[in-house]
């Protein structure tokens, strides 16, 4: 098995296990989501970014480590581990670039030293199997920690490519902050498991978590939406300081930053 970009995990087989994308410090909806997959799955993975957009990072940290709940690394957790001077989100943009500065800034100075050296501890890719098919988990692509993997613009043959280069069924990732799912045979595709951490600019407070399981004997994904207290997080969110543009995405549902690189098609079912 090739150790794609950092140390791989093996992780066994299972028959259902439930998958946390981006958190970006939303502790609150990090705890929602573990009560809705608590006995439904078999195990829980986190797919990194814990860290960015919301309010006192360690919170989350805190409830990872407590409950043990296996987990790869980030772009985030990459760059704090390292000590980076910038999250390394893969942004190409100066305004969405501003706002990913003012919310690495604000997550590394308020991370403890501890959380950052588990961070570094972490794997940059999980491997398991479900239903006799191999998955591979990773944050944004398995050839790279920040890619985007977008709906629109990953075709067929791509995935096929993916597939067959890194030896799996099926890839599990995150990063984008919008869920979604491929499959170009039964068992065979991507799955980009969405965000935790904000809505799926969908103009709802919600967020969403994801369901892998055996269904007719292959792993199917179901996306669960996360109802937790928005009013809340916005609040704490002000105490803090943090940008007015994020509270109002928390509140409403739409991004207002971070839409340069989203792909025509996304870009347009939001409002911004
Ligand atoms: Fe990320």
């Amino acid at each position: 098995m090739p150790d794609l970009n950092g140390r791989t995990i093996e992780a066994g087989a299972f028959k259902s296990v439930g998958f946390i994308g981006g958190i970006y410090s939303n502790y609150l909806a990090l705890g929602k989501a573990l009560e809705l997959l608590k006995g439904r799955v078999d195990t829980v993975v986190a797919l990194g970014d814990f860290g960015a957009f919301g309010p006192h990072p360690d919170r989350t940290l805190e409830i990872l480590r407590e409950r043990e709940i296996a987990a790869i690394r980030g772009n985030y957790e990459e760059a704090l581990a390292a000590g980076a001077d910038d999250c390394r989100c893969g942004y190409t943009n100066p305004r969405d670039n501003e706002f990913a500065q003012l919310s690495y800034d604000y997550t590394k100075a308020k991370t403890s030293r501890e959380h950052v050296e588990w961070m570094g501890s972490l794997p940059a890719h999980i491997r398991l199997s479900i239903a006799g098919k191999r998955i591979l988990l990773c944050h944004g692509s398995p050839r790279r920690v920040n890619e985007f993997l977008w709906e629109s613009a990953t075709p067929e043959p791509f995935i096929k490519k993916m597939l067959d280069d890194h030896e799996t069924d099926l890839i599990v990732c995150t990063h984008t902050g919008l869920h979604w799912s491929r499959f170009i045979a039964p068992g065979r595709g991507v799955v980009n498991v969405g965000a935790l951490g904000r809505p799926a600019n969908d103009g709802t407070p919600r967020v969403w978590t994801a369901v892998i399981e055996e269904k007719e004997g292959a792993p199917a994904v179901r996306f669960l939406p996360v109802e937790y207290d928005f009013e809340r997080l916005a609040r704490e969110m002000e105490s803090e300081k943090l940008p007015p543009e994020f509270i109002e995405t928390i509140r409403t549902g739409w991004w207002t930053t971070c839409l340069e690189m989203l792909p025509a098609k996304e870009r347009a079912a939001g409002k911004f």
